[in-house]
C-alpha cells in the first residue's frame, strides 16, 4: 500500500525509564515497551524482582537493565539518572508507576497515625516530583516526543472510603499532570496519567480478595465483566508513548472496564442493571 499512513505503535530505538518495573503494572508496561522493541530502564526497590524482570526481558530478547532503587530516596533516583547521562542517553518515556495504599484500609481514620500521611505522600506523589524533574534533561534529549506517563488510579475520580488519604495523593496526581503538561508542552513533551481499576498485581489480589462463593458476581461487576490485568494497563501506556497520542496531553486514560461511567451500576443475576446493591456477603472480605 502507498500513499497513506497510520501513526506508528514501533518503540524500536526508543528508550523508557519505568519506576517498580518488577512487578504487576509496571512490569507489563516494561514487558509491552519491550516487545514493541524499546529499551527498558527499570528503577526498582526489590533485588530479587529487579533480577527476575531484568532476566526475563533479557531472555526474551529485550535490551533491558533494572536498577535497584528506592524512588522515595532522591540521591538514589539523581544518581541513576546521571549514570544515564554520563552515557548520553535520552528517555523517551517516564513511566512514574510507584504507587501503593500501604494498607490504609487497616487503619480507621480515627485512628491512623500521622506518620500514615507522610508515608502515603512519600510512596504516592513525592517521587513523581523527584523523577520527573531529575530525568527532564534526558527527556529534552528526545523531544519533541518525548512523553511522561504517570500511573493513579480511578479512586482520583471517585471516593474510595477506606483510604482517604491514598485518594487525596491520587487526586493531587490529576493536577500534577495536568498542570506540567502546560509547563513541559511548548517543548514537545506529553504528560498523561492512566487511572486504573482494581487490577491483578502482586499488590492486588482480586483472585485471592473475592470469596469462592461470590466469583460466579465478577462477571456483573463492572460493565466489561473482569478485573484489569497488567496488560490492559500496558495498552494505555502505548498509546500514551506513542505517535498514537500525539495531540493529547494533561489528560487521563480510565482504564477501568467501564466502572466510572457506571457510577455504582450493576448488573443482577437476571440480567439487569440496578444501583441499590444487593447485600449477600462482604464483597472483599476486609471486615
Ligand atoms: N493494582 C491495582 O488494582 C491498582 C489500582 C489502581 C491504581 N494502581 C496503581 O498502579 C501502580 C502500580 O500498582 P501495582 O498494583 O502494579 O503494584 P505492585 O506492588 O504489584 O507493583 C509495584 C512495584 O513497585 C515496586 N516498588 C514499590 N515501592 C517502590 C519504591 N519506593 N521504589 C521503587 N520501586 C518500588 C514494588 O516492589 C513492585 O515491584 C501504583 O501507582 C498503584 O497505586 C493499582
Amino acid at each position: 500500500m502507498t500513499g497513506i499512513t497510520a501513526p506508528s505503535i514501533d518503540m524500536r530505538g526508543r528508550s523508557a525509564l519505568i519506576t517498580g518495573a518488577g512487578a504487576g503494572i509496571g512490569r507489563g508496561i516494561a514487558e509491552a515497551f519491550g516487545a514493541l522493541g524499546a529499551r527498558i530502564v527499570g528503577a526498582e526497590i526489590d533485588p530479587a524482582r529487579a533480577g527476575a524482570t531484568q532476566a526475563a526481558l533479557r531472555e526474551a530478547g529485550v535490551e533491558a537493565e533494572i536498577h535497584v532503587c528506592d524512588v522515595r530516596d532522591g540521591t538514589a533516583v539523581r544518581a541513576l539518572i546521571a549514570a544515564l547521562d554520563a552515557r548520553g542517553e535520552g528517555i523517551d518515556t517516564l513511566v512514574n508507576n510507584v504507587g501503593d495504599s500501604i494498607g490504609e484500609f487497616m487503619h480507621p481514620f480515627d485512628r491512623a497515625p500521622e506518620e500514615l500521611w507522610d508515608a502515603l505522600y512519600a510512596i504516592n506523589l513525592r517521587h513523581v516530583f523527584t523523577v520527573s524533574q531529575a530525568a527532564l534533561p534526558l527527556l529534552r534529549r528526545r523531544a519533541p516526543g518525548a512523553t511522561i506517563v504517570n500511573v493513579s488510579s480511578i479512586e482520583a475520580f471517585r471516593a474510595i472510603p477506606m483510604c482517604p488519604v491514598y485518594s487525596a495523593f491520587k487526586h493531587a496526581l490529576t493536577g500534577f499532570t495536568k498542570s506540567l503538561a502546560l509547563v513541559l508542552g511548548p517543548e514537545g513533551i506529553r504528560v498523561n496519567t492512566i487511572a486504573p481499576e482494581t487490577t491483578e498485581t502482586e499488590q492486588v489480589k482480586p483472585s485471592q480478595y473475592v470469596k469462592p462463593e461470590l466469583q460466579e458476581h465478577v462477571a456483573r461487576w463492572t460493565p466489561l465483566g473482569r478485573f484489569g490485568e497488567p496488560r490492559d494497563m500496558a495498552g494505555c501506556a502505548v498509546f500514551l508513548a506513542s505517535e498514537l497520542s500525539a495531540w493529547v496531553t494533561g489528560t487521563t486514560v480510565n482504564a477501568d472496564g467501564g466502572a466510572l461511567a457506571a457510577g455504582g451500576f450493576y448488573r443482577t443475576p437476571s440480567g439487569h442493571w440496578t444501583n441499590t446493591p444487593i447485600v449477600i456477603g462482604d464483597g472483599f472480605g476486609f471486615s
